[in-house]
């Protein structure tokens, strides 16, 4: 269980980015899972102390108290479609700490079955991205964005969408494609 800090209560909505980036050391992972509709039912010790938050402020809350107002809405509606039809996915993803700081991670998100075949929930294991790749996926991220602004959120999420599926196509890959290029490129 981890201390609680002093802003923990302070989790969803209201939270300033401070622009302090806080690292996900290299052997580090964090793991969450949610039910179907995305409320947290268990959270590791490491995603609790990067994400300034104790246990029983999070269980049972939905992911988005973490979400940075920097990240398209296209990029979850992609998420949960994905996830949705019973398939994984890769993102980059850059989170909000309760007190303001954030992180970024590469998540891998899985679907829950039951032995006897049913959806149950979800899984997201996050570890730390390949640093160059964060200035390209800023990039990126911050183009859905604009295409996004002011719109209603369904729209958004379309407009979001479209430019990152044009995004690829002009790149000639997919979205997992141009992640591990990236992370390859990192490597190396
Ligand atoms: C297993 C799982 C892990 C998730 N992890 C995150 C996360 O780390 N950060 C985040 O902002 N959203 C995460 N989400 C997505 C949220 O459920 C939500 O769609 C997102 O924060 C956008 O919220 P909004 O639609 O209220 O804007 C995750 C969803 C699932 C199912």
């Amino acid at each position: 269980m981890t201390a609680a800090p002093e802003r923990a209560c302070q989790a969803s909505g209201g939270v300033r980015p401070t622009g302090v980036e806080r690292r996900l050391g290299a052997e580090e992972l964090i793991v969450t899972k949610t039910d179907l509709q995305g409320r947290i039912t268990y959270a590791n010790d490491t995603f609790l102390r990067i994400s300034a938050l104790v246990e029983e402020e999070t269980l049972g809350r939905p992911h988005n108290i973490i979400r940075h107002p920097q990240m398209p809405r296209g990029l979850y509606s992609c998420l949960w479609s994905t996830i949705a039809a019973g398939e994984e996915m890769f993102a980059y993803v850059k989170n909000l700490a309760t007190d303001g700081a954030h992180y970024w991670v590469l998540a891998h998100v899985t679907p829950s079955i039951t032995p006897d075949g049913k959806p149950c929930g979800y899984h997201s294991n996050r570890r730390s991205p390949s640093r160059s790749a964060l200035p390209v996926v800023e990039q990126l991220y911050a183009r859905m964005l604009r295409a996004e602004r002011g719109l209603p959120a369904n729209e958004a999420a379309r407009a979001g969408v479209q430019v990152l599926e044009e995004a690829l196509a002009e790149a000639g890959t997919t979205y997992s494609g141009w992640i591990w290029s990236l992370e390859e490129e990192g490597a190396s």
